[in-house]
């Protein structure tokens, strides 16, 4: 039986020894998320800062166990020892042992504070423009608001090099902590209560962020990604940010997908934020989900959810899992929590509303869904009019209507995603004074956000595209329906 015991505890030796060495592996350099090889200077300072106490207790843990070793070879008891003189207390020796660890955490103490106060106060003015971002943290993403340029990203971080960059933290549901290893420490995001970090990159690269305090079933899968640019491309990156994706064309993958993305996504995720005002747009929408997820945690029709704009140009899906492509999209799609376990999208979203909790779609509509969201990056700036008139000129407003406006709207009065259409004439008439109904519904076409009406999502793209002639005939369809 002791044999055994003894046998069962080597194992575990060996099983701890193997553990440590492996996890020592995580801290090489060029690992990830390994904060030695540090990209920037208040990494730097806290790596520098780690390796000092990291020496100091090498050298307080050699002491020591020589000392024990020594000690213990020495007054090994031998055959034949008497019990020794009994003694307690040694005055000298406490003063001693009591001086010497108190010098040594003076002596830890002071960088340390030094290195605080340096990062605790902000930016310091030397260190040239500062960048505003405000990080939102939210079950299980990242949310990251450029205030100076009004872009809104979602787990993909862009800064550009050697310049100061400034967070406002802070989280819409739990305590979340926002963390890149290899640029700048770590700062809990708490709800109610902004936090502020800073951090400069030194290095141009892709670098892994994470969230750091446990909040819920993802959190391990919490991550982003910080790419690092030159200033001028990253000048460039914000300027791309400020163009529109080209709508799709008619009758394509893409098209399709659109519509589909209108009818069963677009409550949650705004996916066009990219003209003047949209930033502010969207953050009060994102406020409105918060409020509403707040409301009633359970059955809320509107959680928040990343913004998806020029998502075609993300690297990575479900917040920095898994590689961005046309297969593991539609994978994710299809199922969420096949890639990221409890994702509240799946939770919340009418469409995942079945017995297994899959999308309720085909195969063939998840992948034109996942189709047009790859497509989504900056266009050619150029605005883009389909002007699809018949040879005879006669324009079916029916068909338009249902190629273009049906997934969103009925004729009646149901709600789909927009209000339904029946009796719109009435309605019209009066809803912005200076309006007659039929300017009221053009506009409404044309620029939907002119006029969202109370209690809607301001999800309706533009339908400019669909040219002047085919905007008028359908604004006269409307107008016939009771
Ligand atoms: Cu968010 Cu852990």
């Amino acid at each position: 039986m002791k044999k055994k015991i003894v046998h069962n505890k080597s194992r575990f030796l060996v099983l701890f020894i193997v553990f440590s060495i492996f996890s020592i592996f995580g801290c090489t350099p060029d690992n990830n998320q390994s904060t030695f090889g540090t990209a920037g200077p208040i990494a730097n300072s806290q790596a520098n800062l780690f390796l000092l106490i990291f020496a100091i207790a090498v050298v307080v843990f050699i002491a020591v166990e020589a000392a024990l070793i020594y000690i213990s070879i020495k007054f090994r008891r031998k055959e034949g020892d008497k019990l020794p003189y009994q003694t307690h207390g040694n005055t000298k020796l406490e003063i001693t042992w009591t001086i010497i660890p108190a010098v040594i955490l003076i002596f830890v103490a002071i960088p340390t504070l030094i290195g605080i106060w340096s990062q605790q106060n902000g930016v310091p003015d030397d260190k040239g423009q500062v960048l505003n971002i405000e990080a939102v943290g939210h079950q299980w993403w990242f949310e990251f608001r450029y205030s100076d340029y009004e872009v809104i990203t979602s787990n993909e971080l862009h800064i550009p090099k050697g310049r100061p960059v400034s967070f406002k933290l802070s989280s819409q549901d739990v305590i979340h902590s926002f963390w890149v290893p290899k640029i700048a420490g770590k700062v809990d995001m708490v709800p109610l209560n902004d936090n502020y970090i800073w951090m400069i990159a030194d290095e141009v690269g892709e670098f892994y962020g994470q969230c750091a305090e446990f909040c819920g079933t993802s959190h391990a899968h919490m991550r982003f990604r910080v790419f690092v640019h030159e200033e001028e491309d990253f000048l460039a990156w914000v300027d791309q940010m400020h163009t529109p994706a080209d709508p799709p064309l008619p009758n394509t993958a893409e098209s399709r997908g659109q519509m589909l993305f209108a009818a069963n996504c677009s409550m949650c995720h705004t996916n066009n934020s990219t003209t003047p005002g949209s930033y502010i747009m969207e953050i009060n929408t994102q406020d409105a989900r918060w409020n509403n997820w707040i409301d009633d945690t359970e059955n809320s029709a509107l959680v928040s959810a990343p913004n998806l704009t020029h998502f075609g140009t993300h690297s990575t899906l479900g917040s920095g899992i898994k590689d961005l492509n046309h297969e593991t999209l539609v994978e994710w799609i299809a199922d969420p929590s096949s890639i990221k376990q409890g994702t509240r999208m799946q939770k919340q979203a009418m469409v995942y509303n079945t017995r297994d909790g899959k999308a309720n779609l085909t195969d063939g509509e998840i992948s034109d869904i996942a189709t047009y969201l790859l497509s989504l990056k900056p266009g050619s700036g150029a605005e883009l009019v389909i002007d699809d008139i018949p040879a005879d000129g006669v324009i079916d407003a029916e068909a338009v209507f249902a190629t273009n406006c049906a997934a969103c709207h009925s004729l009646g009065n149901d709600v789909i995603v927009g209000p339904g259409m029946g009796g719109i004439k009435d309605r019209a008439a009066d809803r912005v004074s200076g309006l007659s109904a039929y300017e009221y519904i053009y506009e409404s076409i044309v620029e939907p956000q002119a006029y969202i009406v109370e209690g809607y999502p301001p999800v309706m793209p533009g339908w400019a595209s669909l040219g002047d002639e085919t905007v008028n005939a359908l604004v006269e369809y409307l107008l016939t329906l009771e």
